[in-house]
């Protein structure tokens, strides 16, 4: 008697349980593929609009460490610009870049000196200070020094920042 009520018992149990799991099984299935399928449909619309934002910020750094190194090598440029400037207009002729006298002063350490001048005053020999002795040399005689410096009136504002620059890195 026993036995028999275990049984009648856990068959409709097994039963139910069988059902349930199978309409589990199917149902997820049935929900699984929906969503598959609404997920694949909805994709192109949902994800290009994401990509877009998601590459602007990328190209943005890229282009920024792109301007931090064209800098240093727009300054090399510029001073071997300068370089050849100052060869093909004589000037290291009278300078040199080495630290000896020649005609006129050296270039080497010269940017951010302190120039003593023919009347006893002194300057720092600044950017400006540079300009003024290329493009007009008597205005400020250096102590010691012939005014035998032509004057380089003609040369462009590029060919004067070229030089400068040239000078500045002589150090
Ligand atoms: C014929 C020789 C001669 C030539 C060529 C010449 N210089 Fe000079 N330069 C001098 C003399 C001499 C001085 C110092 C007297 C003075 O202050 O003018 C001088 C002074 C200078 C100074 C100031 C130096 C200092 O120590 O304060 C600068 C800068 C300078 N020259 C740049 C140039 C540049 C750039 C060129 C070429 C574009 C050039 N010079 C060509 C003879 C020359």
């Amino acid at each position: 008697m026993h036995n028999e009520g275990r049984v009648r018992v856990r068959l409709p149990f097994y039963l139910l349980l069988l059902v349930l799991l199978a309409g589990v099984t199917v149902g997820l299935a049935g929900c699984g593929g929906g969503q598959q399928e609404e997920a694949e449909a909805e994709k192109p619309a949902v994800e290009q609009p994401k990509e877009q934002p998601k590459e602007e910020p990328k190209e943005e750094p890229k282009e920024e460490a792109k301007k931090e190194q064209e800098e240093p090598a727009d300054l090399e440029a510029l001073i071997e610009k300068g370089k050849q400037l100052a060869q093909a207009n004589g000037c290291l002729g009278c300078h040199s870049t080495d630290g000896s006298k020649l005609v006129g002063p050296t270039w080497k350490g010269l940017f951010g000196s302190e120039r003593e001048l023919e009347d006893g005053s002194t300057v720092t020999a600044d950017e400006a200070y540079l300009r003024e002795s290329i493009v007009d040399p008597n205005a400020k005689i250096v102590k010691g020094f012939p005014p035998a410096m032509p004057p380089y009136s003609q040369l462009s504002e590029d060919e004067l920042k070229a030089l400068i620059e040239y000078i500045k890195s002589l150090k």
